[in-house]
Protein backbone atom coordinates (compact mmCIF):
# COMPACT_ATOMS: atom_id res chain seq x y z
CA UNK A 1 0.00 0.00 0.00
CA UNK A 2 2.40 2.23 0.53
CA UNK A 3 4.52 1.72 -2.29
CA UNK A 4 1.75 1.32 -4.38
CA UNK A 5 0.17 5.12 -3.53
CA UNK A 6 3.02 7.30 -4.70
CA UNK A 7 3.95 5.32 -7.47
CA UNK A 8 -0.29 5.40 -8.95
CA UNK A 9 0.20 9.48 -8.12
CA UNK A 10 3.59 9.73 -10.24
CA UNK A 11 1.77 7.68 -13.11
CA UNK A 12 -1.22 9.61 -12.75
CA UNK A 13 0.94 12.91 -12.82
CA UNK A 14 2.94 12.13 -16.12
CA UNK A 15 0.29 11.35 -17.84
CA UNK A 16 -1.95 14.16 -17.07
CA UNK A 17 1.38 16.19 -18.11
CA UNK A 18 1.92 14.65 -21.48
CA UNK A 19 -2.01 14.82 -22.08
CA UNK A 20 -2.04 18.80 -21.44
CA UNK A 21 0.73 21.03 -21.53
CA UNK A 22 -0.85 23.95 -20.57
CA UNK A 23 -2.07 23.11 -17.36
CA UNK A 24 -1.75 19.86 -15.53
CA UNK A 25 -4.97 18.91 -14.13
CA UNK A 26 -7.20 16.97 -16.23
CA UNK A 27 -10.03 16.77 -13.61
CA UNK A 28 -12.14 18.92 -11.56
CA UNK A 29 -13.98 18.10 -8.43
CA UNK A 30 -16.77 20.04 -6.91
CA UNK A 31 -17.13 18.71 -3.67
CA UNK A 32 -19.96 19.34 -1.07
CA UNK A 33 -20.56 17.98 2.61
CA UNK A 34 -23.54 17.55 4.51
CA UNK A 35 -23.40 20.18 7.50
CA UNK A 36 -24.70 18.23 10.59
CA UNK A 37 -22.40 15.38 9.56
CA UNK A 38 -19.76 17.76 9.23
CA UNK A 39 -20.56 18.99 12.71
CA UNK A 40 -21.09 16.02 14.44
CA UNK A 41 -16.80 15.49 14.04
CA UNK A 42 -15.77 19.16 14.11
CA UNK A 43 -17.75 21.83 16.64
CA UNK A 44 -19.46 24.07 14.34
CA UNK A 45 -19.93 27.55 15.42
CA UNK A 46 -22.37 27.93 12.96
CA UNK A 47 -26.48 27.90 13.59
CA UNK A 48 -28.05 24.87 11.62
CA UNK A 49 -27.52 24.70 7.78
CA UNK A 50 -29.82 22.39 6.44
CA UNK A 51 -28.90 22.00 2.78
CA UNK A 52 -25.88 20.68 1.48
CA UNK A 53 -22.84 23.55 1.21
CA UNK A 54 -19.68 23.74 -0.64
CA UNK A 55 -16.40 22.04 0.46
CA UNK A 56 -14.12 22.87 -2.49
CA UNK A 57 -13.52 22.82 -6.10
CA UNK A 58 -10.47 20.24 -5.83
CA UNK A 59 -7.99 19.89 -9.37
CA UNK A 60 -6.86 16.50 -9.54
CA UNK A 61 -3.23 17.02 -9.53
CA UNK A 62 -1.40 19.54 -7.26
CA UNK A 63 -1.69 21.03 -4.13
CA UNK A 64 -0.80 24.16 -2.51
CA UNK A 65 0.82 25.17 -5.95
CA UNK A 66 1.58 28.93 -5.22
CA UNK A 67 2.38 29.89 -1.77
CA UNK A 68 2.73 33.65 -2.56
CA UNK A 69 -0.77 33.41 -4.38
CA UNK A 70 -2.64 34.89 -1.09
CA UNK A 71 -6.28 34.84 -1.01
CA UNK A 72 -7.65 38.59 -0.99
CA UNK A 73 -11.20 38.91 -0.53
CA UNK A 74 -11.52 42.14 -2.26
CA UNK A 75 -10.91 40.54 -5.11
CA UNK A 76 -14.32 38.64 -4.65
CA UNK A 77 -16.32 40.88 -3.27
CA UNK A 78 -19.50 40.85 -5.33
CA UNK A 79 -19.38 37.53 -4.60
CA UNK A 80 -19.60 37.36 -1.15
CA UNK A 81 -23.34 37.25 -0.27
CA UNK A 82 -23.31 33.64 -2.39
CA UNK A 83 -19.95 32.64 -0.79
CA UNK A 84 -21.54 32.88 2.98
CA UNK A 85 -24.54 31.11 2.16
CA UNK A 86 -23.52 28.29 -0.87
CA UNK A 87 -19.66 27.87 0.68
CA UNK A 88 -19.75 28.89 4.77
CA UNK A 89 -17.07 28.10 7.37
CA UNK A 90 -19.20 25.96 9.42
CA UNK A 91 -16.53 26.05 12.02
CA UNK A 92 -15.73 30.00 11.89
CA UNK A 93 -18.75 31.67 10.60
CA UNK A 94 -17.84 35.70 10.54
CA UNK A 95 -14.11 33.99 9.05
CA UNK A 96 -12.51 33.92 5.58
CA UNK A 97 -10.46 31.54 6.57
CA UNK A 98 -11.94 28.21 5.06
CA UNK A 99 -11.85 30.26 1.34
CA UNK A 100 -8.11 31.41 2.39
CA UNK A 101 -7.17 27.97 2.88
CA UNK A 102 -9.22 26.04 -0.05
CA UNK A 103 -7.70 28.98 -2.49
CA UNK A 104 -4.21 28.31 -1.28
CA UNK A 105 -4.61 24.29 -1.41
CA UNK A 106 -6.72 23.86 -4.48
CA UNK A 107 -7.64 26.91 -6.62
CA UNK A 108 -3.64 27.99 -6.95
CA UNK A 109 -3.64 24.96 -8.54
CA UNK A 110 -6.82 24.84 -10.46
CA UNK A 111 -5.36 28.11 -11.83
CA UNK A 112 -2.84 26.88 -13.82
CA UNK A 113 -6.00 26.60 -16.21
CA UNK A 114 -6.38 29.80 -18.04
CA UNK A 115 -10.18 29.37 -17.24
CA UNK A 116 -9.34 29.80 -13.56
CA UNK A 117 -6.70 32.13 -13.38
CA UNK A 118 -7.76 34.86 -10.91
CA UNK A 119 -9.42 34.20 -7.82
CA UNK A 120 -12.64 36.12 -9.29
CA UNK A 121 -12.61 32.97 -11.72
CA UNK A 122 -11.76 30.20 -9.39
CA UNK A 123 -14.60 31.41 -7.01
CA UNK A 124 -17.45 32.26 -9.48
CA UNK A 125 -16.52 28.49 -11.25
CA UNK A 126 -17.06 26.64 -8.13
CA UNK A 127 -20.26 28.90 -7.08
CA UNK A 128 -21.62 28.80 -10.97
CA UNK A 129 -21.27 24.75 -10.89
CA UNK A 130 -22.49 24.47 -7.15
CA UNK A 131 -25.80 26.25 -8.61
CA UNK A 132 -25.87 24.17 -12.11
CA UNK A 133 -26.02 21.08 -10.29
CA UNK A 134 -27.70 21.71 -7.53
CA UNK A 135 -27.53 19.15 -5.49
CA UNK A 136 -29.36 19.46 -2.81
CA UNK A 137 -32.95 19.90 -4.64
CA UNK A 138 -31.77 16.70 -6.62
CA UNK A 139 -31.97 14.97 -3.67
CA UNK A 140 -35.17 16.43 -2.33
CA UNK A 141 -36.88 15.89 -5.64
CA UNK A 142 -35.97 12.10 -5.44
CA UNK A 143 -36.83 11.82 -2.00
CA UNK A 144 -33.55 11.53 -0.84
CA UNK A 145 -34.01 13.66 2.71
CA UNK A 146 -32.62 13.93 5.87
CA UNK A 147 -34.97 10.70 7.81
CA UNK A 148 -35.14 8.78 11.12
CA UNK A 149 -35.32 5.50 8.22
CA UNK A 150 -32.26 4.31 6.99
CA UNK A 151 -31.27 4.57 3.19
CA UNK A 152 -29.46 1.87 1.17
CA UNK A 153 -26.56 3.33 -0.36
CA UNK A 154 -27.64 1.91 -3.69
CA UNK A 155 -30.47 4.37 -3.24
CA UNK A 156 -28.52 7.40 -3.39
CA UNK A 157 -26.12 6.44 -5.51
CA UNK A 158 -29.02 5.49 -8.29
CA UNK A 159 -30.62 9.20 -7.88
CA UNK A 160 -27.16 10.89 -8.42
CA UNK A 161 -26.11 8.56 -11.46
CA UNK A 162 -29.36 9.04 -12.90
CA UNK A 163 -30.02 12.00 -12.41
CA UNK A 164 -26.97 13.19 -14.05
CA UNK A 165 -25.32 10.29 -16.12
CA UNK A 166 -22.32 10.09 -14.38
CA UNK A 167 -20.88 8.46 -11.28
CA UNK A 168 -20.76 10.53 -7.81
CA UNK A 169 -17.82 9.85 -5.47
CA UNK A 170 -20.19 9.35 -2.14
CA UNK A 171 -18.53 9.63 1.55
CA UNK A 172 -19.88 8.76 4.63
CA UNK A 173 -18.32 8.79 8.08
CA UNK A 174 -18.15 5.53 10.01
CA UNK A 175 -18.67 5.48 13.58
CA UNK A 176 -16.80 2.61 14.37
CA UNK A 177 -16.03 -0.28 13.02
CA UNK A 178 -18.49 -2.90 12.24
CA UNK A 179 -21.00 -0.34 13.51
CA UNK A 180 -23.53 -1.57 11.02
CA UNK A 181 -24.44 1.73 10.07
CA UNK A 182 -22.58 4.82 8.29
CA UNK A 183 -23.34 8.54 8.12
CA UNK A 184 -23.95 10.13 4.82
CA UNK A 185 -21.02 13.00 4.56
CA UNK A 186 -19.83 14.31 1.01
CA UNK A 187 -20.92 13.83 -2.19
CA UNK A 188 -18.04 14.94 -4.86
CA UNK A 189 -19.31 15.42 -8.58
CA UNK A 190 -16.64 15.79 -11.19
CA UNK A 191 -16.21 17.44 -14.24
CA UNK A 192 -13.15 17.87 -16.98
CA UNK A 193 -11.11 20.33 -18.18
CA UNK A 194 -14.20 22.12 -20.23
CA UNK A 195 -16.10 21.73 -17.20
CA UNK A 196 -18.59 19.11 -18.93
CA UNK A 197 -19.58 16.00 -16.41
CA UNK A 198 -17.66 13.35 -15.53
CA UNK A 199 -17.42 10.06 -13.70
CA UNK A 200 -15.80 10.61 -10.46
CA UNK A 201 -12.79 7.84 -9.77
CA UNK A 202 -13.08 6.68 -5.90
CA UNK A 203 -8.99 7.30 -5.87
CA UNK A 204 -8.61 10.85 -6.25
CA UNK A 205 -8.41 12.87 -3.22
CA UNK A 206 -9.08 10.48 -0.02
CA UNK A 207 -9.96 12.72 2.66
CA UNK A 208 -8.01 10.54 5.49
CA UNK A 209 -7.82 12.12 8.30
CA UNK A 210 -11.11 13.98 7.86
CA UNK A 211 -13.20 11.00 8.98
CA UNK A 212 -15.02 10.89 5.73
CA UNK A 213 -14.17 7.53 3.70
CA UNK A 214 -15.70 5.98 0.39
CA UNK A 215 -19.43 4.85 1.74
CA UNK A 216 -19.50 1.09 2.08
CA UNK A 217 -22.20 -0.52 -0.44
CA UNK A 218 -23.96 -2.66 1.54
CA UNK A 219 -24.30 -1.45 5.16
CA UNK A 220 -27.61 1.54 5.52
CA UNK A 221 -27.02 4.91 5.28
CA UNK A 222 -27.92 7.46 7.70
CA UNK A 223 -28.76 11.01 6.56
CA UNK A 224 -29.01 12.94 9.72
CA UNK A 225 -31.53 16.00 10.38
C1 LIG B 1 2.49 21.52 -13.54
O1 LIG B 1 2.60 22.70 -14.31
C2 LIG B 1 3.32 23.74 -13.67
C3 LIG B 1 3.32 24.97 -14.56
O2 LIG B 1 2.30 24.95 -15.50
C4 LIG B 1 4.74 23.29 -13.39
O3 LIG B 1 5.45 24.31 -12.71
C5 LIG B 1 4.68 22.05 -12.51
O4 LIG B 1 5.98 21.56 -12.30
C6 LIG B 1 3.85 20.99 -13.17
N1 LIG B 1 3.73 19.90 -12.21
C7 LIG B 1 3.88 18.63 -12.56
C8 LIG B 1 3.76 17.66 -11.45
O5 LIG B 1 4.06 18.28 -13.70
C1 LIG C 1 -31.02 24.47 15.23
O1 LIG C 1 -31.43 23.15 15.55
C2 LIG C 1 -32.16 23.05 16.74
C3 LIG C 1 -32.37 21.58 17.05
O2 LIG C 1 -32.55 20.84 15.88
C4 LIG C 1 -33.46 23.83 16.53
O3 LIG C 1 -34.25 23.74 17.70
C5 LIG C 1 -33.13 25.28 16.21
O4 LIG C 1 -34.31 26.00 15.94
C6 LIG C 1 -32.19 25.39 15.04
N1 LIG C 1 -31.71 26.75 14.88
C7 LIG C 1 -31.73 27.40 13.72
C8 LIG C 1 -31.16 28.77 13.74
O5 LIG C 1 -32.19 26.92 12.71
C1 LIG D 1 2.47 32.98 -7.97
O1 LIG D 1 1.60 34.02 -7.60
C2 LIG D 1 2.17 35.31 -7.69
C3 LIG D 1 1.15 36.28 -7.11
O2 LIG D 1 -0.05 36.25 -7.81
C4 LIG D 1 2.51 35.59 -9.14
O3 LIG D 1 3.10 36.85 -9.26
C5 LIG D 1 3.45 34.50 -9.67
O4 LIG D 1 3.67 34.67 -11.03
C6 LIG D 1 2.88 33.14 -9.41
N1 LIG D 1 3.85 32.12 -9.74
C7 LIG D 1 3.61 31.14 -10.60
C8 LIG D 1 4.71 30.16 -10.80
O5 LIG D 1 2.54 31.05 -11.20
C1 LIG E 1 -6.60 42.86 -2.79
O1 LIG E 1 -7.28 43.07 -4.00
C2 LIG E 1 -7.61 44.41 -4.24
C3 LIG E 1 -8.48 44.44 -5.50
O2 LIG E 1 -7.90 43.77 -6.54
C4 LIG E 1 -6.33 45.22 -4.36
O3 LIG E 1 -6.65 46.59 -4.60
C5 LIG E 1 -5.53 45.08 -3.08
O4 LIG E 1 -4.30 45.73 -3.22
C6 LIG E 1 -5.30 43.61 -2.76
N1 LIG E 1 -4.70 43.48 -1.44
C7 LIG E 1 -3.58 42.82 -1.24
C8 LIG E 1 -3.09 42.74 0.16
O5 LIG E 1 -2.98 42.26 -2.15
Amino acid sequence: MSLSYPLLLCLAVASAFDMSPSHNWTKIILTHHWPSTFCSMESCHHPNVSYWTLHGLWPDNGNMCNRSWIFNSTEIEDLLPDMEKSWPDLLKPASSGFWKYEWSKHGTCAARSPTLNSQHKYFSKALELYHKVDLDSVLRKFDIIPSEKFYKFSQIEGVIESFYGVKPKIQCVHPSENAGTQILGQIEICFNADFSLLDCEHEFFSTVGSGFSVCEHDVPVYYPF
